[in-house]
């Protein structure tokens, strides 16, 4: 699966632009010391590490199906309960914590309703799950200029405009299906200043994700063909990716 990659590979190609929705997500779901906080789909731990800052290592837990990402979750965040585990099986107790998060997972998950209502188990009566989804069906996710290049060449591609929670509204249906009650959806903003092509591009051959996995199928000369359809669309050095992700936060 494409997220058992090195935690340095998912830094270098995703975790640059998550870490920079890690605080706003947090500050959506009202994270504030004296609470109880779990991660699901944690990755590598960027939104570990904002919640460990919020209320400290023991009052946080985090769950990712990815070997190598829990492991480096867990040592990156000493302190921390870092199991291995998936949204829609997850290893708590009912009502463990005040507030479960999901940073960028919910499209991945195989039942995303399922994973939502999980997490609501797990949290307490009135309290928040709140997760967050790239605009990748609005044209706004940081892997836009990619997935754009990509379709140019192969207007059948499987891009990630489709996945769930990645367009306006759906995260809010989502919510509402799997039980969640006042839900409310916004968008956040992640814009990343890149100095130079290359340095935007190489972390898309380190096979992380959806698109690193397709560029990484491809043969040497429609790689070189993809890569050059990035670059004339990436022309002028440096550059700032802007993007956007949806977030609903919604009551137990
Ligand atoms: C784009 S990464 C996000 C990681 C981290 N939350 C962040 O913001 O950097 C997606 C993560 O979801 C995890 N994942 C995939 N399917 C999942 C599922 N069913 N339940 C929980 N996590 C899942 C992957 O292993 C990966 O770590």
């Amino acid at each position: 699966m494409s997220f058992d990659v090195a935690a340095e590979a998912y830094d270098r190609f995703m975790g640059r632009y998550s870490r920079l929705l890690s605080p706003q997500l947090a500050d959506l779901a009202g994270v504030e010391h004296g609470q109880r906080a779990v991660d699901v789909g944690c990755g590598p731990g960027a939104l570990t590490a904002e919640l460990v800052a919020r209320v400290g290592a023991d009052a946080v837990a985090a769950v990712d199906p990815s070997e190598p990402f829990v492991a480096a979750a867990q040592a990156r965040n000493p302190g921390v309960d870092v199991r291995l585990a998936s949204a829609e099986q997850l290893p708590f107790p009912d009502d463990t914590f005040d507030v479960a998060l999901a940073q960028l997972v919910v499209h991945f998950m195989s039942d995303p309703v399922a994973g939502l209502a999980e997490m609501a188990r797990v949290t307490r009566p009135d309290g928040v799950v709140a997760a967050c989804v790239w605009d990748h069906g609005g044209g706004n996710g940081p892997l836009s200029p990619f997935w754009d290049a990509a379709r140019e060449l192969d207007p059948g591609v499987h891009d990630e405009s489709q996945l769930a929670g990645a367009r306006e509204g759906h995260l809010t249906e989502l919510f509402e299906a799997a039980g969640l009650r006042q839900v409310s959806e916004t968008s956040l903003a992640a814009d990343l200043a890149h100095a130079t092509f290359e340095e935007w591009w190489q972390p898309f051959e380190l096979g992380v994700g959806p698109a690193g996995s397709y560029a990484s199928g491809l043969d040497a000369d429609r790689r070189a063909e993809l890569r050059n359809a990035c670059r004339r669309r990436l022309s002028t050095e440096p550059f700032v990716i802007t993007a956007r992700a949806w977030a609903a936060r919604g009551v137990v």
